[in-house]
């Protein structure tokens, strides 16, 4: 089983630490505006999760919504609790759209990109959007910015734990793979009388220039960069990496 699979549960949600709902407000305000989403738009977010920027998107404008993601209890969060008649949730992966041109714009939001061992099948991802969007429609990439993860995460809390309940604690360990150029984010779960479990992610963290050429050769312009959803520049200490990009050209 990947670790995608077994981390997406609705047992760990608490652990993926998914931005507020005021701060999910910050950034769908800024999608829909850099967006220039309209009621006539046509919105894929990949990876939606539970659907908490697909929902708040629709009480702004709204747009007609797709959501796919690979998890069913996420899905089935999003069905329950952020469901609105112009959204629909559908299982899907993101190497695999099965939509073709025809999404005005396409999200993929809190670094849900670089999930794969191989270039080529984070690629993979780059030519499904492509293909799933009609000719100019817009791409929007937030993604971690690795000299924050570096920097916040391995540098200042490397190791420490978290308690979650009186029986139940958590070890978290951040470790940057310098080799690989990936972040490796591993949780010990530890309950007393029952086995351990271990989770986490590992996420290949591409910088600015490699992602900024993987989207030229797969059919894309850059249109803006930034380092965060109030519109700073990107720069080392900046907590995102944040892309927009329209598709000039089929692949
Ligand atoms: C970091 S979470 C972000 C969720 C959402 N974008 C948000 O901001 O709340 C990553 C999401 O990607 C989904 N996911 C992981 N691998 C996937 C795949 N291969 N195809 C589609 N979704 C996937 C997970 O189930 C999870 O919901």
């Amino acid at each position: 089983m990947e670790w995608f699979e077994k981390l997406y549960t609705k047992d760990y949600i608490n652990l993926c630490s998914f931005g507020s709902p005021e701060q999910t407000q910050i950034e769908v305000k800024f999608i829909v505006d850099v967006l220039g989403l309209s009621p006539d738009s046509k919105l894929l977010d990949i990876c939606c999760g539970f659907g908490r920027h697909a929902f708040e998107i629709s009480n702004l404008v709204k747009c007609q919504i797709v959501g796919i993601d690979l998890s069913d209890d996420y899905l089935t969060i999003a069905r329950e609790k952020y469901s609105t008649p112009n959204i629909k949730y559908v299982k899907g992966d993101m190497r695999d759209i099965q939509i073709e041109n025809h999404f005005d714009a396409i999200t993929n939001l809190f670094t849900s990109f670089g999930f794969f061992n191989e270039d080529e099948e984070n690629e993979k991802v780059i030519q499904e959007v492509n293909k799933a969007l009609k000719e100019d429609g817009l791409f929007l990439l937030d993604y971690e910015n690795k000299f924050h993860f570096v920097f916040n995460d391995v540098l200042k809390k490397e190791y420490y734990w978290q308690k979650i309940d009186d029986n139940k604690y958590c070890i978290i360990h951040n470790k940057y793979d310098i080799v690989n150029e990936r972040e490796i984010f591993s949780a010990k779960i530890i309950e007393v009388g029952k086995d351990e479990i271990n989770i986490g992610y590992n996420i290949r963290l591409y910088s600015l220039p490699e992602l900024q050429s993987m989207l030229k050769r797969n059919g894309f312009e850059i249109i803006n960069i930034w380092g965060d959803f109030d519109k700073t520049a990107y720069s080392i200490n900046s907590r995102r990496l944040i892309i927009l990009s329209r598709k000039i050209k089929n692949l």
